[in-house]
C-alpha cells in the first residue's frame, strides 16, 4: 500500500521504517528539512535501539523516502498518518493542535482521489470529527478523505518492538471502508495474532489518554504509598511486590522512585484534565491533577533528602548526579526528573556533575547552566554526595568500592530503587532511597521528630521550629 507518514519526529520515524519493514512503500514528510536530510541520508536523529538498523534497511528496500514537500505527500498516498507533536500549550494544560491543523491545511487542498487521513498523535477527544469537517472544506470538489484515529502506545526504548509487535492495535473509524483498509494494512502484524479493537473515533481517542492516565495514576500511587513508608518505617518495594502479586492489580508500573516524566505521560493527564473540564466532566478526573502533584513531589522529596544528607544545606556542596534523561534508553531529556531534581540542587548552590551515557548533550541543550557529560568517575570526583536518578543498566555495573575511592563522602541516593544497596552499604556506603527506611541506620521519621518535639515541648514548655 502506498502510505505517507507526515511528521518524522520520533513517532513518526519509528512508524515510517515499521511500515516500510512490513512491506508498504512509504513516504516519510517533514518541514525540518535537516531531519528529513539526515532520515533520507539513514541517520537516525534520535537513540532508540534498533531504529539504525530498520532504517537503513527500508532505505536499502527502496521502499522508504523523505520529502519535505506536502503536495508529494498528497499525490502518494492511498493512507496518510498524522504524526506529528500536540505539546501542552504555554497558557495551560491543554493540548496545542496547531502542528496537526497545519498538516491537514497544507495536505488537503493538494488531494486528488479517495483517501484515508489517519491520526496517531495523541489528542483531545473529538478531534477526528473536528478535522473530518476541516478537510471536507478544503478539499477540492469530488475528493473524498475519510478520517480515522489509530492511536500509538510505544514506549521510548522499545518502540520498534511496541510497533511491531504491539499488545494491540486500536482503530476508530466511521466506515467498513476504512476498518477494511486499516485492517490489510496491518495485516503482517495481526498474523501474530495481535488483538485488533475497532470503534468509533471519540472511544479510540480516549483509550489512548485513559491508557495513559491509568499508567500514571499507578506509578503516583505506588510514589505515595512510598511516602506513607518513610513516614510509618515501612518498606514500599516489599509493599509493591506484595500487593502486585494480586493479578488484578499486577507487578508492571509499581516502581516506586522519582516519577515519571518523558514527552507523554505529564502532558497527556494535563490535557486530558483540560478536555474532560471543557466538556463539563472535570471533577470525574480532578485526581489526575493530583497524580500530577504526588509526581512532582518525588521531585522536592529527593532535593530535601539530599540536604538533609549533607548536613543541612547543598550551598558549596558537589554533587553528582548519575542520569540525565527521563528514563533509560533512551537520549530524551523533555520534563525529566533527574534534570528537575539536577537544576533544583543547582538553584540551591550546589556544584551539580551530571552523568549520562547517551543524554549529556541533550541535557546540556536543555540545561546549560549544569555540568553534564559522559565520564562517570570524572562526574563522582570529589562529590560530597551521589544522586541515583535514572536506572541506566550500567548504574547497577558499577563497583560501589571503586567509586568509593573516588568521591569525598560515600553518600548514595538511589532514587530509583535499581541499585543493590547490601553491596553498596558493604562497601563502605550510605544508602538512602524514598520510602525504603533501613534498620540499621534509619533518618528520623517525620512523625518521629513531631513526636520528640511534642515530648521535649511538654518537659521544657518551649516551643522550637526545628
Ligand atoms: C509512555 C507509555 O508507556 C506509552 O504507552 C505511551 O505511548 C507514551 O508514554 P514512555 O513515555 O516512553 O511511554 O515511557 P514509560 O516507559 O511508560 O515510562 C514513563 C515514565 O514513568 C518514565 O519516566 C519512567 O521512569 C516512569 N516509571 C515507569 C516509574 O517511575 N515507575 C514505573 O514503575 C514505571
Amino acid at each position: 500500500m502506498r502510505l505517507t507518514v507526515i511528521g518524522t519526529g520520533y513517532l513518526g520515524a519509528v512508524h515510517a521504517v515499521c511500515m516500510a519493514d512490513i512491506g508498504h512503500d512509504v513516504l516519510g514528510v517533514d518541514v525540518d528539512a535537516e531531519k528529513i536530510k539526515a532520515l533520507a541520508e539513514g541517520r537516525a536523529p534520535f537513540y532508540e535501539p534498533g531504529f539504525d538498523d530498520l532504517l537503513t534497511r527500508a532505505l536499502a528496500s527502496g521502499r522508504l523516502r523523505f520529502t519535505t514537500n506536502l503536495r508529494d505527500a498528497a499525490a502518494h498516498g492511498e493512507v496518510h498518518f498524522l504524526c506529528v507533536g500536540t505539546p501542552q500549550r504555554k497558557d495551560g494544560g491543554a493540548a496545542d493542535l496547531h502542528h496537526v491543523d497545519a498538516v491537514v491545511d497544507g495536505l488537503a487542498p493538494h488531494l486528488t482521489a479517495r483517501c484515508l487521513v489517519v491520526g496517531k498523535s495523541t489528542v483531545p477527544v473529538g478531534t477526528t470529527s473536528r478535522l473530518t469537517d476541516r478537510i471536507a472544506g478544503l478539499v477540492p470538489t469530488g475528493v473524498r478523505a475519510e478520517v480515522a484515529w489509530n492511536p500509538e502506545f510505544l514506549r521510548e526504548g522499545f518502540a520498534i518492538e511496541d510497533t511491531l509487535r504491539p499488545d494491540r492495535l486500536v482503530v476508530g473509524v466511521t466506515s467498513p471502508n476504512a476498518d477494511a483498509t486499516l485492517r490489510s494494512l496491518y495485516a503482517p502484524i495481526l498474523a501474530a495474532g495481535v488483538p485488533y479493537i475497532s470503534t468509533d473515533p471519540n472511544t479510540a481517542e480516549l483509550v489512548k489518554v485513559a491508557a495513559n492516565s491509568f499508567l500514571a495514576t499507578k506509578i503516583s500511587f505506588i510514589n505515595a504509598m512510598a511516602e506513607v513508608c518513610d513516614a510509618a518505617g515501612a518498606d514500599v518495594v516489599t509493599l509493591a511486590e506484595a500487593i502486585g502479586h494480586d493479578t488484578r492489580i499486577g507487578r508492571r508500573f509499581l516502581r516506586a522512585g522519582l516519577g515519571f516524566g518523558g514527552g507523554c505521560l505529564p502532558k497527556d493527564i494535563r490535557a486530558f484534565a483540560a478536555r474532560a473540564h471543557e466538556l463539563g466532566v472535570g471533577p470525574a478526573v480532578a485526581f489526575l491533577l493530583q497524580v500530577d502533584e504526588i509526581n512532582q513531589r518525588q521531585r522536592t522529596r529527593t532535593v530535601a533528602l539530599a540536604r538533609r544528607m549533607v548536613g543541612g544545606t547543598l550551598t558549596g556542596r558537589r554533587v553528582a548526579v548519575l542520569g540525565a534523561t527521563f528514563k533509560p534508553n533512551s537520549d530524551d531529556v523533555r520534563d525529566s526528573p533527574a534534570l528537575a531534581v539536577a537544576s533544583s540542587l543547582h538553584q540551591e548552590g550546589a556544584d551539580v556533575r551530571v552523568h549520562d551515557p547517551v543524554g549529556a548533550k541533550n541535557a546540556r541543550l536543555a540545561h546549560p547552566q549544569l555540568h553534564c557529560g559522559s565520564d562517570l568517575l570524572a562526574a563522582c570526583q570529589g562529590a560530597d554526595i551521589v544522586l541515583h536518578l535514572t536506572e541506566w543498566d550500567q548504574y547497577g555495573e558499577v563497583d560501589p568500592a571503586e567509586l568509593a575511592r573516588v568521591v569525598d563522602e560515600p553518600l548514595l541516593i538511589d532514587a530509583r530503587n535499581a541499585l543493590p544497596h547490601d553491596e553498596w552499604r558493604a562497601a563502605g556506603w550510605t544508602v538512602r532511597a524514598l520510602g525504603r527506611p533501613t534498620p540499621s541506620d534509619r533518618l528520623p521519621s517525620a512523625h518521629a521528630v513531631e513526636l520528640l518535639r511534642t515530648t521535649i515541648t511538654s518537659q521544657t514548655g518551649q516551643t522550637h521550629r526545628t
